[in-house]
């Protein structure tokens, strides 16, 4: 890849990510896609070069791992690659109440959603504030605006990642390395079980957006420098209905509502 910028994508064969590294693709940057599974990563990558003409490399690594940010690390540096645009999308959800995740599951998406992402950072912001250019794009929540009983893990994990690009935008602006929080709504992914009952009453009620959408919107605040982006009216809404709603609200709401209580009490 040369003369051209370049943009790793985590989570970058499927959903929101995939929908990211073709409109980055779009406008001329080569790829370096990681995500977990070799065959719709190989996949992934040939149908962006046959639609767009750019390189894509990939690499398969479990990012839930210790370790995996430096791995990831070191396979870029051996295709003698510098990353210009570092997008931190891979995640995935996690229903259930705190003490009955499995102790793997727990741990395999606060390395996902914590450990990787921030040391992807890290790494590759490192580098970015050297050359002083450089653009992250974080991918967050719109449950990162409200605390949600149910989905404790995912939920904070989304906070957390908000909390991370807000302050390492603030540390490297100086840099002139830019840093965006991409905070969705309900968007039609694999990351509720394909074509789920959920999402087709979702996309039925016009709740749940199309990834293109969402990448668009993701893609343009990226290259503008844009600290935040929620993509569509209803998710912006959403986001401020959930700020505005008190936590005994919800509270309230749990307790009421049989049917997300485990004890049904
Ligand atoms: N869909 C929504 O409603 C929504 C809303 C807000 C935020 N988000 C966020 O958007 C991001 C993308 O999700 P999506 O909706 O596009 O879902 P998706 O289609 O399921 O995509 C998730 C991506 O993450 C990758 N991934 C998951 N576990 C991994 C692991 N251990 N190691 C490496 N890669 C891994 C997957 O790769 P493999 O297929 O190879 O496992 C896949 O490419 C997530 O961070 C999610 O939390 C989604």
């Amino acid at each position: 890849m040369t003369g051209q910028p370049v943009a790793l994508v985590t989570g970058g064969c499927s959903g929101i990510g995939y929908a990211i590294a073709r409109q980055l693709a779009a406008r001329g940057h080569g790829l370096f896609l990681v995500s977990e599974r070799t065959g719709p990563l190989d996949d992934a990558a040939a149908r962006i070069r046959g639609e767009h003409g750019v390189p894509v490399e990939v690499a398969c690594v479990d990012l839930s791992r210790p370790g995996a940010a430096e791995e990831v690390h070191r396979r870029v540096r051996s295709l003698g690659l510098e990353i210009d645009v570092l997008v931190n999308n891979a995640g995935f959800l996690l229903f259930g109440e705190a003490v009955d995740v499995p102790i793997e599951r727990a741990n395999a998406i606060l390395q996902l959603h914590v450990v990787t992402p921030s040391l992807l950072c890290t790494l590759f912001g490192q580098e970015m504030r050297e050359r002083r250019r450089g653009r992250i794009l974080i991918v967050s929540s719109i449950s990162a605006w409200r605390d949600f009983p149910g989905i404790a893990y995912y939920g904070s994990s989304k906070k957390y990642l908000r909390g991370f690009a807000r302050a390492l935008r603030s540390e490297l602006g100086v840099y002139g390395v830019t840093v965006t929080c991409l905070a969705p709504g309900p968007v039609a992914t694999g990351l509720y079980g394909v074509d789920s009952p959920a999402i087709r009453r979702g996309k039925r009620l016009g709740l749940f957006l199309d990834p293109d959408r969402v990448a668009e919107a993701g893609v343009r605040a990226l290259l503008r420098g844009d600290a935040e982006c929620i993509p569509g009216i209803s998710s912006r809404l959403m986001a401020l209905a959930s700020a505005a709603t008190p936590q005994w609200v919800v509270d309230l709401i749990r307790r009421r509502a049989p049917w997300l209580r485990r004890d049904g009490r």
